[in-house]
C-alpha cells in the first residue's frame, strides 16, 4: 500500500487554548492530546484511550461478543476454569484493584472466588464513567463484596488505592483483557515498573496478554465482517466532533487494520479517502489530511507466553504462575513483587 506524503497540520497558536480554558480539565486534556496527535509528523495519531466514551464503550462490548474477536471469550474461559487455583496462589487477605474494569464480566469469577473466602473490597479504576457504572451494576450482587470505583488514570488511581489500604491487606492488581498490548513494548515494561513502584512485597499483579497467532486471524479480529470495529474506530472522530466542536465528515474516512510484523502488533488506522481539511475549534486547529494518509488510533501488541517472565523480571516482578488458553491463544500470568 502506498501512502501519500503526509501534510502538516495547520495550527493557530493564538486560538489554541482560548477555547480549552472554558472546558473541564478532562476536556482540556483531550483537546491538547488531539492537537498534539494531529500535528504529529510524519504519522498523525490519536491516543487509543479516547476510544472509550459512552458510544465507544458500548461498541467495545459488542466487539467482545463477535465471532472473530476471540480475546474476551478466551480470557473468560481461563478465569472460569482457573479462578479457584488463582485465588489459592494469593495471600489470604487481599484488596483488589483493577486497571480498566470494562463491564466487569470476567472479573466476576475472581471476585466470587475471593469473596467466598472472606469479605473483599474491589476498586475498579477507569477513565470511562460509563464503564465504571456498567461494572458496578454487573458485580454489585456478589456476596460480601464492597465496591469503590475510581474515575482516574490507572497510575493515579492505583497509587490512591495502594495508600488507602488497611493494615495487613495485600494488593491484587488486575490488568486483564490484554490492555497492556496497547503500549509499545518498551512502554509496557516501563508501565509495569510504574505499577511495581506502588506495590510492596506480598502484592501481586494478574496480567492478561493476547498471544501471537496467524495474521489472518488477527486481521479478522480487528476488521470484523459487520463493521463493529470500524464503527468503534470511526467513533473517535465523531467524539472529537461532539466534544471539541470539530467538523470531520466520517464518510471521508475508512477503518484499516494492519499487522506490524516488526513489533508484532495489530494497528488500527483511519485512512482518508480523499483530501480532507477539518477544523477542531476547541483545539484551535485546522488539520489537512491528504488522500490515503492515515491517523493511527491504536496498537495491540501480541506476545509469546514465554516472554512474560522476562518482561516481568525486567519490571521487578517474578512470574509465579501462568495459565494459557490454547484454543484462541491467551495467557494469564500471576506476577509477584520481588
Ligand atoms: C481492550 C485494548 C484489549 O486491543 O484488543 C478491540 C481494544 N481494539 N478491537 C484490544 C480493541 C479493537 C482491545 N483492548
Amino acid at each position: 500500500m502506498t501512502l501519500s506524503a503526509p501534510r502538516p497540520a495547520v495550527a493557530d497558536p493564538a486560538r489554541a487554548f482560548g477555547h480549552s480554558s472554558d472546558l473541564s480539565p478532562a476536556a482540556g486534556e483531550f483537546a491538547a492530546a488531539v492537537r498534539a496527535g494531529l500535528m504529529h509528523a510524519p504519522q498523525k495519531e490519536l491516543p487509543s484511550k479516547y476510544l472509550y466514551d459512552e458510544v465507544g464503550s458500548a461498541l467495545f462490548e459488542v466487539i467482545t461478543v463477535l465471532p472473530e474477536y476471540g480475546v474476551t471469550r478466551a480470557e473468560e474461559r481461563l478465569l472460569t476454569r482457573y479462578a479457584p487455583e488463582i485465588v489459592e496462589a494469593l495471600p489470604s487477605d487481599v484488596k483488589v484493584a483493577e486497571l480498566g474494569s470494562g463491564s466487569g464480566r470476567k472479573t466476576r469469577r475472581i471476585l466470587e472466588a475471593l469473596c467466598r473466602k472472606r469479605p473483599t473490597s474491589y476498586c475498579p479504576i477507569e477513565i470511562s464513567r460509563t464503564a465504571l457504572q456498567l461494572c458496578r451494576r454487573e458485580l454489585a450482587d456478589i456476596e460480601r463484596i464492597s465496591i469503590v470505583g475510581y474515575e482516574r488514570d490507572y497510575l493515579a488511581g492505583l497509587s490512591e488505592v495502594s495508600r488507602q489500604r488497611k493494615r495487613g491487606e495485600q494488593l491484587l492488581v488486575l490488568f486483564l483483557g490484554s490492555t497492556i498490548g496497547n503500549f509499545a513494548r518498551l512502554a509496557a515494561t516501563r508501565f509495569l515498573r510504574d505499577i511495581r513502584a506502588m506495590l510492596r512485597p506480598g502484592d501481586t499483579l494478574l496480567l492478561g496478554t493476547d498471544l501471537v497467532k496467524p495474521v489472518g486471524t488477527l486481521i479478522a479480529a480487528y476488521d470484523d465482517a459487520i463493521g463493529a470495529t470500524a464503527a468503534f474506530n470511526l467513533n473517535l472522530l465523531s467524539r472529537i466532533n461532539r466534544e471539541l466542536d470539530a467538523d470531520f465528515d466520517l464518510r471521508d474516512f475508512e477503518h484499516v487494520a494492519r499487522f506490524n510484523a516488526d513489533v508484532r502488533s495489530i494497528e488500527m488506522h483511519l485512512r482518508a479517502r480523499r483530501d480532507v481539511r477539518a477544523g477542531v475549534r476547541a483545539a484551535g486547529l485546522t488539520v489537512e489530511i491528504g488522500a490515503g494518509e492515515t491517523i493511527w488510533t491504536e496498537s495491540s501488541h501480541k506476545y509469546h507466553a514465554d516472554e512474560i517472565p522476562a518482561i516481568a523480571a525486567d519490571a521487578g516482578f517474578e512470574c509465579a504462575r501462568q495459565w494459557v488458553e490454547k484454543e484462541w491463544g491467551f495467557a494469564e500470568s500471576l506476577l509477584a513483587v520481588r
